[in-house]
């Protein structure tokens, strides 16, 4: 839209805009104020409302979960195993040199993508707390994108006492990290956080 500017001879005696300019600059004043009415709604619209948010992220009751036995919840269309490890499992875990590990990375979207793979950084929350009882993944193997097994009783654990994925033969240890078979790398850590001592935020 052009608007003209206003000429001396569009004043009145005593300085003042005509009644033809005052509607003109009316005229301009509504129409932005009707743009604005219509970009509002379109602003709004691109930011994620509080349906979309829940669905991004997923809250885990830990209460029920006994020290030795492990969960698997459903986030973004994922699996995501959450074990309950006991001290002797932590232990173990704590215990691996990372000489002895096939993918030395973390692989922990909490903590920094340069980390080393020890048990500590494997179970460190977004709030650079690590919580070595519980060890949480997405579980999806690294290989070919099976679902590995050992996350319910009686399931094979593999080799390492952690998860094995039997399309191809991959075992997992008990910080999910990639021991044994054709799996490149480590089984991912998701965001989370601890929204009380029992309740996890996945997402
Ligand atoms: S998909 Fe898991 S070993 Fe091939």
């Amino acid at each position: 839209m052009t608007t003209s500017p206003l000429h001396e001879g569009d004043l009145t005696e005593d300085g003042e805009p005509t009644r033809r300019d005052f509607i003109h600059i009316f005229g301009i004043a509504t129409a932005a104020a009707g743009a604005g009415a219509v970009l509002w709604p379109l602003v709004h619209q691109m930011n994620p409302d509080a349906s979309v948010l829940a669905l991004s992220t997923k809250e885990v009751d830990l209460s029920a979960v006994p020290v030795g036995q492990a969960i698997k919840v459903m986030w973004q269309g994922k699996p995501v195993f959450i074990r309950h490890r006991t001290t002797e499992e932590i232990r173990e875990a704590e215990g691996t040199p990372l000489s002895a590990l096939k993918d030395s990375v973390a692989r922990n979207d909490n903590v920094s993508g340069q980390a080393e793979a020890t048990d500590a950084a494997r179970v460190t929350a977004a709030d650079g707390v690590a919580r070595p009882e519980w060890l949480i993944l997405v579980g999806v193997c690294t290989h070919l994108g099976c679902i590995p097994l050992g996350t319910t009783a009686g399931e094979n654990r593999g080799e390492y006492n952690g998860w094995f994925c039997p399309c191809h033969g991959s075992h997992y240890d008990l910080a999910g990290r990639i021991r044994k078979g054709p799996a490149p790398d480590n089984l991912q850590i998701p965001p989370y956080e601890f929204v009380t001592d029992t309740v996890v935020k996945i997402g």
